[in-house]
């Protein structure tokens, strides 16, 4: 991975987001109303990584704050029992690709080297990859997202549990029960007392 001159300086999420500034290392600047860098606890144990901004991110220039946002906020308040404060969470990419469509390669990797920056500058203890573009994105695989998720991954050292999107789990609500099941190995990890039924 190439990463961006003057990167490896920056010392904080500040500084960070200072440092990618009004970017136009990609495309998708162009239909952006604003950037969604990344949200939450600047040391958070617990770590989210998205695919990318939707159009409610887009307008308000927060991660996971549209219909798909509401069920991580239930994952994290209801399931976890964490407010989203406590957690960090942030996307692949950081700007909204067009009409929802995936991002493309070349927009994964010019945002990629921010995103290793922000797992470094928050140093979490677990990541959870939410759907295959990231985890395809973070583990550089074709995988498809239900032959990886429920077992364990490492990425910069750090373990990381992929798990279905929210969005996947509004088309089929039936799988919460397999992100529910991934989610308890998260939070075992965490030293977490998981309930016997979900909250
Ligand atoms: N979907 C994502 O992957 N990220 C968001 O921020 C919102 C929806």
């Amino acid at each position: 991975m190439e990463r961006y001159p003057g990167l490896e300086k920056v010392t904080d999420l500040s500084g960070l987001r200072a440092f990618i500034g009004d970017c136009r290392r990609c495309k998708l600047w162009q239909g952006r109303t604003n950037l969604v860098f990344g949200t939450g606890n600047p040391q958070a144990e617990l770590m989210f990584v998205g695919e990318g901004p939707g159009a409610d991110e887009d307008a308000r220039g927060e991660p996971f704050v549209g219909r798909a946002g509401q069920i991580l906020t239930d994952i994290i308040e209801r399931g976890i029992g964490l407010g989203r404060a406590d957690v960090y969470i942030c996307n692949v990419v950081k700007c909204r690709p067009p009409g929802n469509r995936n991002p493309e390669p070349d927009e994964v990797a010019a945002c990629e080297p921010f995103l290793m920056r922000q797992i470094e500058l928050v140093r979490p203890k677990i990541i959870v990859a939410l759907g295959s573009v990231a985890v395809q994105s973070l583990l550089k695989v074709k995988t498809p997202i239900s032959r990886l998720r429920g077992e364990w991954h490492e990425v910069h050292g750090v373990p990381m549990m992929p798990t279905f999107h929210p969005a996947y789990l509004l088309r089929n609500p039936a799988d919460k029960r397999l992100v529910w099941a991934d989610i308890q190995k998260v939070m075992k990890l965490m030293g977490r007392e998981v309930p016997k039924r979900r909250r």
